[in-house]
């Protein structure tokens, strides 16, 4: 059984036989956040990109539970500055990790870190493989025509998609997204969290549903879906 908690943004815990994967902390400064970076459990770090509302407590939370950061080398090597553990990768790059096996592919995105905007190399999204389950978190993206390589190369039993739109896709085009990546459930994120990104989840949830074979799971921060 893998839990998958839904904390707000694009925050995600996924959890299985005792360890957790977090994705893309935001919850110190997160209006919605569900959960406190000091008492997150955390064996994996995963941080698309460097932008403040994905790696925010990523620092935070490899100090104080000693669980490496597995994001694109150029971030990872800023953040090992500020203290993190770190695991540098790159897309198309498949990391082991015993509990989870993760692999780093594209987003159509940018990236930075901090507030002077440093390079932050490019934006990713996560294939994660735990508890013989595949989890496709795309991280901030734009909808792009590879998502149909990512549902042919992983048979994805929940994909994490943004709906919110301003700075990813909307809820039509991840309705596109579902249709390539043709992953069991779907669960939305990044919306709502601000008034640039408001989305309505009902909506999306009505589209998939009617048009694709896949099920969407709406989560309130700190609710959970079980698979
Ligand atoms: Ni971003
Ligand atoms: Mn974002």
């Amino acid at each position: 059984m893998v839990k998958i908690r839904y904390l707000g943004h694009a925050c995600f815990t996924v959890s299985e036989q005792g360890k957790t994967v977090i994705i893309d902390p935001f919850l110190s400064n997160n209006p919605l956040a569900a959960e406190k970076p000091e008492t997150v459990r955390a064996d994996l770090i995963l941080v698309t990109h460097g932008h403040f509302d994905h790696s925010g407590d990523a620092v935070t939370i490899s100090s104080k539970t000693g669980a490496p950061v597995y994001t694109t080398f150029e971030l990872a090597s800023r953040l090992e500055t500020l203290g993190a553990k770190i695991v540098g990768g790159n897309h198309g790059g498949t990391n082991d990790f015993g509990f989870a096996k993760v692999r780093i592919c594209w987003a159509a995105h940018s990236s930075s870190f901090g507030e002077k905007l440093e390079y932050a190399g490019n934006p990713c999204g996560f294939v994660l493989n735990m508890g013989g389950k595949s989890i496709y978190h795309s991280g901030d993206t734009d909808l792009f025509g590879d998502m149909r390589l990512i549902g042919e190369r992983h048979k994805l039993d929940v994909a994490l998609l943004p709906i919110g739109g301003f700075f990813t896709m909307d809820a039509d085009d991840a309705l596109v997204a579902v249709e390539y990546l043709k992953p069991k459930f779907v669960i939305p994120m990044h919306y709502n969290t601000w008034p640039q990104i408001e989305a309505d989840p009902a909506s999306f949830k009505s589209k998939v549903e009617s048009k694709t074979s896949t099920k969407c799971v709406i989560l309130k921060p700190g609710e959970e879906f079980t698979i």
